[in-house]
Order: C-alpha cells, then sequence, then structure tokens
C-alpha cells in the first residue's frame, strides 16, 4: 500500500488593505454584484467576478426559485456567462463574496461542490490556473492559486474519451 499526502497552499490576508489594487478592485465587484442576488429563500446572497485575459469582468450573484434546484449558484452564473459572453478568453481569477442576512459571517464560503467542478472544467480548458479570491462577510480573505488545489482528483474531460 502507498499513501499520498496531498496539500496546497491558501493564503489569508487579514483585510483588503493587503491585497493588490487589482484584486480588491475585483472583490469590490464582486462584492456589488451579490447585492443583486435573487435569494428569497436562503437569506444567503453571493456575488462573483470573474477577471478575463482581456481585462473584461463578468460578474453574477446566486439567482434561487422556489424550485430550489433550479437556482443557480453566482459562481456559475459568472463563468457561464464569462463562456457564452467571450468564448475561449482565459478565465484569470475568480473574487467570490458571501454573507448571510441572518447571521454575521466572518469566514470566507468556499464554492460549492458543483461550482468547483464547474469552474475545473474552464480550468482543465485552458490549461492555466485559476486564482480564487474568497471573502466573507468582512474578511479575512483567502486566496488559492487554482481551483484544483479545492477540487483535489478531480473529474475532467479526459475520462470520457
Ligand atoms: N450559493 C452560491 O451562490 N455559491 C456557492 O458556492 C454556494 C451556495 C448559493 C446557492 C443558494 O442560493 C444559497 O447560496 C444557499 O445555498
Amino acid at each position: 500500500m502507498k499513501s499520498k499526502t496531498l496539500s496546497f497552499q491558501l493564503s489569508i490576508f487579514e483585510s483588503l488593505a493587503e491585497l493588490p489594487k487589482e484584486d480588491q478592485e475585483l472583490i469590490s465587484l464582486a462584492s456589488q454584484a451579490k447585492e443583486n442576488a435573487y435569494a428569497p429563500y436562503s437569506h444567503f446572497k453571493v456575488g462573483a467576478a470573474v477577471l478575463l485575459e482581456n481585462k473584461q469582468v463578468v460578474i453574477g450573484s446566486n439567482q434561487e426559485n422556489a424550485s430550489y434546484p433550479s437556482g443557480l449558484c453566482a459562481e456559475r452564473v459568472a463563468v457561464f456567462q464569462a463562456g457564452a459572453k467571450f468564448p475561449g478568453v482565459t478565465i484569470l481569477k475568480i473574487a467570490i463574496v458571501a454573507s448571510s442576512e441572518k447571521t454575521a459571517t466572518r469566514e470566507p464560503a468556499a464554492p460549492c461542490g458543483n461550482c468547483r467542478q464547474s469552474i475545473f472544467e474552464y480550468e482543465n480548458k485552458q490549461k492555466k490556473p485559476i486564482e480564487l479570491l474568497l471573502m466573507g462577510g468582512e474578511g479575512p480573505i483567502y486566496k488559492c492559486l487554482s481551483i484544483k488545489d479545492i477540487l483535489p482528483l478531480a473529474f475532467k474531460s479526459d475520462f470520457l474519451v
């Protein structure tokens, strides 16, 4: 039997001021996008901002539905929109900001499993890592250098050929 330990580097910033301007701006756009979340059921609002290599930013927010599974997370609204609007353009990073209207959330909310899988699809296709910036109510901010870091042993398209 062999065993392997998988680890990844998570950078933790105590405040926005510690981040480069570009990251601060992307987080600010994700935070603004969060305000357009439609979350009457969970009262949990999420905003995402995707920075593309062509400098365009595409945003998304979670959109819920009375038939719960018909809703969609902010991250997928954003990355699918990026794929539809700018096909083939490399995604550099995604900022995700989340907060609950019911409780104060300090810890950043990491993307759900479905969103990780969707973001991974683009990272695998473009063969360049997608950086993640995650923020809760007010901080700290988590930075991951690749979606692979938080989706080890991912299911990938190569398995289907
Ligand atoms: N949500 C997101 O937008 N992103 C995630 O990664 C996790 C959850 C949304 C879905 C739903 O509208 C609400 O948060 C509660 O699950």
